[in-house]
């Protein structure tokens, strides 16, 4: 890990238990929040390689669990990405490192 990091956005951008989509350098990532956690996921679903959301920002979340996939419904857990219900169940989404630095922004971390 080098500790390099890029900002993404500020954590009060991301709807807590809710997401909040970015675009990085081309390459848009969701990022999802419960509290002061968060995660990154690269928008596009394992099922069909399609983005998450339908329309463009808009990702339905669920009790601050899961985040779910617009086009067949497919389910992902913040924690992880993993898919508990849906057309992919058991695939993932891809992560990207990400945390909130002292200025409570929302930053990618390199690996
Ligand atoms: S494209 Fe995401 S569940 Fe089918």
């Amino acid at each position: 890990m080098n500790g390099e990091t890029h900002r993404l956005c500020s954590l009060g951008d991301v709807p807590d238990g809710g997401a909040h989509v970015v675009d990085r350098a081309g390459r848009p990532v969701i990022v999802v929040r419960r509290g002061d956690s968060v995660w990154g996921y690269v928008n596009r679903c394992p099922h069909f390689s399609v983005r998450l959301d339908f329309e463009e920002g808009q990702v339905s979340c669920y009790r601050a669990q899961v985040l779910m996939c617009a086009h067949h419904s497919a389910l992902f857990r913040f924690e992880d990405g993993r898919c508990i219900e849906g057309p992919c169940a058991g695939a993932a989404l891809d992560a990207v490192a990400v945390q909130v630095d002292a200025t409570r922004s929302v930053v990618e971390v390199n690996m």
